[in-house]
């Protein structure tokens, strides 16, 4: 490191160039952008939909919440093929990632939501994810004081609405944004950022192609294509032709992010692909129709593994406690709601 004494010094050594501090001007035309940390946002909301994102309250068993199947400690996904959701039931399809979905073109494998607001109603009534309906997930959030205050401060109106609980989670989701990867100190000049490993890697990136889709701040998300462009791949998903019913849309998928790729194995839809290695064959293959040599799939997987920036980090929120007035529904059998024990 180099020790600057003086504001004068630490100009002067900047202006030497590149050379001396490994520090050059950001780097223009790159198709990959930086990710910017989030500023500006509603503090009193995001604090809210943080505890909303956490609470287990929201689902039928009291026990799943949204980091249940992305979790902030792994990337923002569970590390499973698929979710295992209400009663055990498995999903049908891989869990994205939650960070950086701001930045998704829509949100879901299918982009059938939107945004992140519309697809956060999703997951409270999927009978496989949390089972729960938005009225009944209201009837807790408003049993609960402590949610009563935050959503009346926050929003002014006395009766809690789901338009307000998705909207809540949904300006918490815009803040889970991964800056400060290796990969983003390069773009922003720092030279010694990336080893030649990785920024061969890169350069193998944009020549091979991979570039066509990943591209943008979130090295993906902004785009669907279709999984098998150049040779089939067998999969059950109907992809984004169960949104639009046009043939052509047939195993289209939303491109997704390749940020913090490292941590959100298993890979593609099907979670059908433990290793990056793996992946990068595959993608080459079946949407490039080329074949890597071994350097440039170490190259390329050198690279992705820069992408990895700063994971969410906070104090655990604190959720308010429940009243002997809120609703458990831990019978199966019956939506008959079961007074909580008065230990609450
Ligand atoms: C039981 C597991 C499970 C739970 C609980 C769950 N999700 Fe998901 N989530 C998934 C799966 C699986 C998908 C992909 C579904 C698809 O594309 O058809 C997904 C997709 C998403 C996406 C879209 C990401 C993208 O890249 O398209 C977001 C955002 C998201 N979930 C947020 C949430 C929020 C907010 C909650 C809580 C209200 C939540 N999820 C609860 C499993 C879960
Ligand atoms: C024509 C568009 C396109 C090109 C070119 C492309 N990809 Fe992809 N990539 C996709 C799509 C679509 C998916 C999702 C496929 C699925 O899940 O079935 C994907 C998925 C991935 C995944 C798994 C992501 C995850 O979270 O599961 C990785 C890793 C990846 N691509 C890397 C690459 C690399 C490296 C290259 C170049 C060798 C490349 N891609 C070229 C469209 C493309």
């Amino acid at each position: 490191m180099l020790k600057c004494h003086s504001k004068f010094m630490l100009i002067t050594l900047l202006s030497m160039g590149p050379s001396l501090t490994g520090f050059s001007q950001a780097r223009k035309g790159e198709p990959i952008a930086p990710i910017e940390a989030p500023t500006g946002y509603h503090k009193a909301k995001v604090e809210l939909g943080k505890k909303l994102f956490f609470d287990p309250r929201l689902s039928k068993s009291s026990a799943i919440s949204c980091n249940s199947c992305h979790n902030l400690m792994t990337g923002g996904s569970d590390n499973q093929v698929s979710s295992i959701g209400h009663n055990w039931q498995l999903g049908p399809i891989n869990s994205p990632t939650v960070l950086n979905a701001k930045y998704n073109i829509a949100q879901f494998w299918d982009g059938r939501a939107k945004d992140l607001k519309e697809q956060a109603g999703g997951p409270i009534a999927n009978p496989k994810e949390m089972g729960f309906t938005h009225e009944l997930a209201l009837e807790v959030v408003e049993s609960i004081p402590g949610y009563k205050s935050s959503f009346s401060k926050v929003y002014g109106t006395k009766a809690v609405t789901i338009d307000q609980v998705t909207d809540a989670i949904a300006a918490f989701e815009e803040t889970l944004v991964t800056p400060n990867s290796p990969f983003d100190q390069w773009l922003l000049g720092d030279d010694k950022a990336l080893t030649a490993l990785e920024l061969a890697g890169y350069q193998n990136f944009k020549a091979k192609g991979c570039v066509a889709c990943h591209n943008g701040p979130a090295v993906g998300g902004g785009s669907f294509h279709k999984m098998g462009i150049v040779k089939p791949y067998p999969t059950k998903a109907e992809g984004r032709f169960a949104v639009t019913k046009n043939p052509a849309d047939k195993q289209v998928f939303k491109v997704p992010t390749l940020r913090n790729i490292e941590l959100t194995y298993p890979y593609f839809h099907d979670g059908s692909v433990w290793s990056l290695e793996q992946a990068v064959d595959i993608m080459a293959e079946h949407q490039l129709g080329i074949k890597l040599s071994k350097e440039e799939n170490n190259s390329i997987v050198a690279f992705l593994k820069t992408l990895t920036g700063d994971q969410p980090s906070f104090a655990l929120p604190q959720l308010p406690p429940s009243t002997i007035s809120t609703p458990t529904y831990r019978k199966e059998a019956s939506l008959t709601p079961t007074k909580s024990k008065a230990s609450h």
